[in-house]
């Protein structure tokens, strides 16, 4: 719902603004009258006003001195003059100092409406812009609030990966690759990364291509024209398109087939894509952040990942280190979680026994931060706004690895690769199993065995 555009009408002819306050009363206007321009401007004074129907000859303050003030003082109030007949020049200098329009006495009604109904769009746009502006920054503060209380941590390592998401933030044309485990943050610093970036006024864009059917792949990245293709009703803008100006997050890039992987190359490298079914170029300005926790290296020697590709979208990469390696940041993250989740639920924060965080730390979280999280959440639902406790964190077992004992011999590589074959070994070799006993996923079992050439060697295969 629109405001009542209020109306002031500033004129010395006594029966002409009374005429026009029930002209524009009968319209839904919210007028006022003055006979003068000191008694208009006292009333400026008091009152807000949208438009103001001035004549331009007054006696005292002249029309047009009432319109420099106006204009100086209030910049958004719209004015439309009223001259006498033969009075063009004072006309032309009223429009000149900003007058919308202006009408000529004596005028029509007919007139006077069609001003009234042109100024009244006008006004309603401009409020209507206004409101919009003031959501989107209402919105963008918000945003920014929601980024600052997001990114909890207060180790050495996260330090580092937030000073390098400022970096990027401040090129905007460079792309990031955000490396790390499921689970570390990686999405997080991507929004991070575009809502510090002059970009974050426009589109910040998660693209998972795995989750896009295989037929429709090229179509929602590159757009089509209407008719390109059975279902394609009308032109429509791709992935690239829509996020013209802003930052095209590419989740898992990993996952991207080698099809796609030439094609996105071709885009990057010239700024411009073509949509399915159409021959004309479109520019596009983005900016991609992609994310894996797959090693893309790995990948590229595997030739599963465009080497070329794999340079263009890594200019600036950020690694996150796993949360066991960054344990400093699990008691910042248990309170966050703890009262977050509490607020949510209108329980008041809970307590936390002194037994949680060393428990915590001692854990390895292969699910990260993720992990943690739900962790809490669950600990809170169960501790019905009392204090959480150790038994609330039913953590999975874990290997040991005591604090303060005597410095390895082995690097953490060495360790990691014997613990691999140890366990394989010990479980027959089966990987699903070795997987799970490890407390990683199977295709990260293989990577890893790939990676640190561990090979299954079955006695029944050997000799
Ligand atoms: N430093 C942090 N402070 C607060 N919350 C965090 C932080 N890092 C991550 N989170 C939260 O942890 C959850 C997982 O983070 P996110 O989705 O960004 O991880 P991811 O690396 O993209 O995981 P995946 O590889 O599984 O896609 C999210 O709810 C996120 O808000
Ligand atoms: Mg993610």
């Amino acid at each position: 719902m629109m405001n009542k555009i209020s109306v002031l009408i500033l004129d010395d002819e006594r029966q002409f603004t009374e005429e026009l306050e029930e002209f524009f009363r009968n319209r839904g206007f919210d007028p006022s009258i003055a006979n003068s321009g000191e008694e208009g401007l006292a009333l400026l004074k008091q009152k807000k006003v949208d438009l103001l129907i001035l004549d331009v000859r007054l006696p005292g303050i002249s029309g047009l001195d009432v319109l420099k003030e106006v204009k100086l003082r209030y910049p958004s109030m719209e004015v439309i003059v009223v001259s006498a007949h033969g009075d063009m020049d004072t006309v032309i200098s009223a429009m000149r100092l900003g007058a919308l329009d202006y009408l000529r006495k004596p005028f029509r009604q007919l007139d006077i409406r069609i001003a009234i109904e042109r100024t009244r769009k006008f006004i309603h746009l401009q409020q209507r812009l206004k409101q919009i502006e003031e959501k989107s920054s209402l919105i963008t503060k918000a945003l920014e609030e929601r980024i600052e209380r997001n990114l909890i941590g207060v180790s050495e390592e996260i330090r580092k990966v937030l000073g390098m998401a400022m970096t990027a933030a401040k090129f905007p044309d460079t792309h990031v690759l955000i490396t790390g485990e499921s689970g570390t943050g990686k999405e997080n610093i991507a929004r991070i990364i575009h809502f510090a970036s002059d970009r974050k006024d426009n589109l910040l864009y998660a693209v998972n291509s795995s989750s896009v059917p295989e037929s429709l792949i090229e179509s929602e990245f590159f757009g089509h024209k209407k008719g390109s293709f059975t279902g394609a009703a009308s032109d429509k803008k791709g992935f690239f398109e829509i996020c013209d100006h802003g930052t095209l997050f590419f989740d898992e890039i990993a996952d991207m087939p080698m099809n796609m992987q030439s094609k996105v190359l071709r885009a990057i490298e010239e700024k411009q894509i073509t949509r399915v079914g159409d021959t004309e170029p479109v520019r596009t300005d983005f900016r991609i952040i992609s994310a894996t926790n797959h090693d893309l290296d790995q990948m590229v020697t595997e030739k599963k990942f465009r080497l070329d590709l794999f340079h263009r979208l890594n200019t600036l990469h950020i690694y996150i280190p796993p949360l066991r390696e960054r344990p400093d940041d699990i008691a910042p993250l248990l309170h966050h979680f703890a009262s977050e989740f509490s607020k949510k639920i209108n329980r008041p924060a809970p307590a936390i026994e002194k037994g949680v965080v060393p428990l915590l730390m001692q854990y390895d979280f292969p699910g990260n931060i993720r992990e943690l999280k739900n962790l809490v959440e669950r600990a809170v639902i169960l501790s019905f706004g009392g204090t959480l406790c150790v038994s609330d964190f039913p953590l999975k077992p874990k290997r040991e690895r005591p604090k303060g004992a005597a410095l390895p011999k082995q690097t953490l590589i060495d360790a990691e690769i014997d613990m691999i074959k140890s366990a394989l070994h010990e479980l027959g070799f089966n990987q699903k199993v070795t997987a799970a006993q490890l407390g990683i996923s199977r295709d990260a079992l293989i990577r890893k065995m790939k990676k640190f050439g561990i090979t299954i060697i079955r006695t029944d295969q050997t000799d």
